[in-house]
């Protein structure tokens, strides 16, 4: 298997990703105050990055491997990198299914610490392919619904609004299971 660092490397090398808005993006832009400062942790090549940031938004890219281009902030590293940096949002797509379970727990951390909103989109387990495997030559963990939501609601999340279904990330000839989640972390957190 090839490992995850060198396959999304090469995958945005190949500049064949996706450069229009997701509808993850359009979905968390009508949920977002107008100029928030938007954190978009794992953003590929931006797709999403540029949409918030055309809409007006201050957005700072965070990739481990990729560098995406465009009108906004980047920083090439993780999550734990940012750990006093305050923000609106912390967006996440496709992104904690491509990471461990300790990234996921990094990220549930920061975003409850650091910022008021919290937007995921994830490949669900719901998915007849199962809890974990690859595709292709990378590595993927699917997503359980009921445990996330139970993880971040003991954390001290407010679930705003939370769904698991197909239709929402329809790309080429795939309709995955995928879960939204829109929540927010308590003021007295902070
Ligand atoms: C499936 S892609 C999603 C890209 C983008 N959010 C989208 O929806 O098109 C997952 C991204 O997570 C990045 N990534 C993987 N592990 C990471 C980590 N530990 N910290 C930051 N980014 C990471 C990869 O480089 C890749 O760009």
């Amino acid at each position: 298997m090839q490992s995850s660092n060198n396959h999304w490397e090469e995958f945005y090398k190949e500049d064949s990703a996706p450069n229009n808005p997701s509808p993850f993006a359009g979905w968390a832009g009508d949920r977002i105050n107008p100029t928030s400062r938007i954190i978009d942790i794992g953003a590929g090549n931006g797709r999403d990055s540029k949409y918030f940031s055309t809409m007006g938004h201050q957005v700072l890219a965070v990739d481990k491997y990729s560098e995406p281009k465009g009108k906004f902030f980047h920083h090439k590293g993780e999550i734990f990198d940012m750990s006093d940096i305050k923000c609106d949002v912390v967006y996440s797509r496709f992104f904690i299914h491509a990471v461990s379970e300790l990234v996921e727990e990094d990220l549930l951390s920061y975003a409850l610490r650091n910022s008021h909103h919290l937007f995921i989109e994830a490949r669900s387990d719901k998915n007849e392919e199962g809890f974990e495997y690859q595709y292709g030559e990378h590595y993927r963990r699917l997503i359980n619904f009921e445990k996330l939501l139970e993880e971040m609601w003991l954390r001290g999340f407010h679930i705003r609004e939370a769904h698991e279904s197909r239709g929402m990330a329809k790309y080429k000839d795939e309709d995955p299971v995928v879960i939204r989640i829109w929540a927010t972390s308590p003021p007295y957190k902070k």
